[in-house]
């Protein structure tokens, strides 16, 4: 049994007075919801106060990114073991835009990857196809690699603390989703890899995500698709009514 998973990227948007606020308005309106886990990822300044607002409550908390050492000479970096200490349960890993522009590879995204599992951090591991990859016929190629590179070496016994969201890039902030056969098509194809990586029982319990322009119009035509496990969703998450309204796609 898969529990759906929503989490909000808030990417670089919000002050910490706007995210105080953002969770506060927040709160009232998920209390109620029951079998969906609920996430939001702010910005680092904020982590640790959304995270002290939203203990004890339905909602956790997720860094975009960390660094893949617990600490060293690494100027403007966060380690997994500080992103812990803030509140945080979850680490976003691998995001299009983190390998877009600056530089992340399906390398660093491993190392990532294993560093947040041996802080006790669960990851959520990005991966998709850019609109040129797909226009090629190259998508099951791309997120072939980037599943089996970014796994590499991780075990099946931490297979059930490990979520893959699938982030077609052409579908990110351009409006553009995929449609559900789309995107159930290719997380088909990513639970098969995880059955031939870690054994089909295992492979069932990853909860696959799907991210890009999810909004409360689409969000329960993804959900009715049998390996969609839940979304990362980025603009439509940074107003808190139309988030909840996400949320509550049931
Ligand atoms: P949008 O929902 O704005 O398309 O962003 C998706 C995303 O990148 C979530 O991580």
């Amino acid at each position: 049994m898969r529990i759906p998973l929503i989490a909000g990227n808030w990417k670089m948007y919000k002050t910490m007075g706007e995210a105080t606020a953002f969770v506060k308005e927040l709160l009232p309106l998920v209390s109620g919801v029951t079998g969906v886990e609920i996430v939001l990822a702010p910005p680092f300044p904020s982590l640790g106060p959304v995270a002290a607002l939203t203990a004890g409550t339905n909602v956790g908390v997720a860094s975009q990114n960390m660094h893949f050492a617990e600490e060293g000479a690494y100027t403007g970096e966060v380690s997994p073991g500080m992103v812990k200490d803030a509140g945080a349960a979850y680490a976003i890993i691998g995001h299009s835009e983190r390998r877009q522009y600056f530089a992340e590879t399906d390398d660093s995204v491993n190392r990532k990857v294993k560093a947040a599992l041996a802080s006790g951090l669960v990851p959520v591991m990005c991966l998709g196809e850019t609109l040129s990859e797909r226009e090629e016929g190259r998508t099951f190629e791309v997120v072939e690699r980037q599943l089996r590179t970014g796994l590499a070496g991780i075990p099946a016994s931490d297979s059930s603390r490990v979520i893959v969201a699938y982030e077609p890039v052409w579908a990110i902030g351009t409006g553009r989703t995929a449609t559900p056969a789309q995107a159930q098509e290719v997380h088909a194809f990513l639970r098969g890899l995880l059955s031939e990586l870690w054994g089909a029982t295992a492979a069932r319990s990853v909860r696959i995500l799907y991210g890009g322009s999810v909004k409360p119009e689409n969000i329960a035509d993804l959900m009715g698709r049998n390996d969609i496990d839940g979304a990362l969703v980025g603009g439509a998450s940074l107003k808190a009514d139309v988030f909840a309204n996400i949320v509550k796609f049931q």
